[in-house]
């Protein structure tokens, strides 16, 4: 694929969540394209393995491992400082933290429930702001996408907290998008379907089975569908598109799960029924 066509060369982004999965993936699609990134994660081991793999495969290309808990104000916002630092000024930046409470509604402790908020939404919004206040400072445009889920398009019972996040992460999208294209700053969401992911191994066969009913392509996703996606939305090929969320999902949340083709039809004015 020719790198150039996705404007990416020589810019740099912050990847919330990059040691592993989704987010590995996408630090390594940014750095194949010739973008710098600064991988950040909980875990310092993973962020540091990701950065040390890019800087040893790529020359061109400049690398940064952060250690920082995204759920910590004042942390988050010094780890945007350091990579805009360091290997900025940052063009963007990619979020794919995110968790759920997995649960009924009746239950669902209020710890928990503001934890799903903070871990899915909250911190999305002061990480792209801080992004966002950088770029209008410099004058330069940029971009910021999320990952937030299907859960977040279509509700799941049992999910509350978590697609009501994710659903405010779509909102929000639209909201940031409004008031920063006047500065030439894009927001987008990707919203992933059923994947497979380091955290997300498939259930039993029987479970997979009923899974596949709703999902028309048949089969779950896996983390480099989700980086593509994300890339897509920094790079110069979504160009003209900000506040939109784009579902990685096989079909699911396209087609519901009703088959009329078995129902039958009565003869109307407009056609003839079949046999
Ligand atoms: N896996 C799925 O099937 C699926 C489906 C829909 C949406 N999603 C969304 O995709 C995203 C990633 O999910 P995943 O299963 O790939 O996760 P993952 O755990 O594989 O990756 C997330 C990374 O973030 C890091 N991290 C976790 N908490 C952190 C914190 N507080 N501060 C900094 N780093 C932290 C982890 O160490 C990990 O490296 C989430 O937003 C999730 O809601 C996943």
């Amino acid at each position: 694929m020719e790198a150039s066509l996705f404007g990416l060369e020589g810019k740099s982004f912050i990847v919330l969540g990059g040691g592993q999965g989704m987010g590995e993936a996408t630090c390594n699609l940014l750095a194949d394209l010739g973008a710098n990134v600064a991988v950040l994660d909980i875990i310092g081991e993973r962020a540091e393995r990701v950065a040390a793999d890019i800087v040893k495969k790529k020359n061109n290309v400049r690398s940064l491992a952060i250690t920082a808990d995204v759920l910590d104000d004042d942390a988050l916002v010094a780890a945007i400082a350091r990579a805009e630092k360091e290997i900025g000024p940052l063009d963007g930046m990619a979020s794919i933290v995110g968790m759920a409470y997995m649960g009924s509604a009746i239950d669902i402790p209020m710890d928990l429930y503001d934890l799903d908020h903070q871990r899915n939404l909250r911190y999305i919004f002061l990480a792209a702001r801080e992004v966002a206040r950088n770029l209008i400072a410099r004058g330069a445009p940029g971009s910021i996408v999320s990952v937030a889920s299907v859960d977040g398009i279509q509700a799941s019972t049992g999910h509350t907290s978590y697609g009501s996040a994710k659903a405010g992460l779509v909102h929000q999208a639209k909201s940031l998008a409004g008031e920063w294209s006047r500065y030439g700053i894009r927001v987008n969401v990707v919203a992933p379907g059923a994947m497979i992911t380091p955290r997300v191994r498939p259930g039993t066969e029987e479970k997979e089975r009923e899974l596949m009913k709703l999902v028309p392509m048949q089969k779950r996703g896996g983390v480099n569908d989700i980086a593509k996606a994300l890339v897509f939305f920094l790079s110069d090929l979504s160009a003209y598109v900000t506040g939109q969320t784009l579902p990685v999902d096989g079909g699911y949340t396209a087609v519901g799960p009703i088959d009329y083709s078995g129902f039958g039809a009565i003869k109307g004015v407009t056609g003839v029924a079949p046999k």
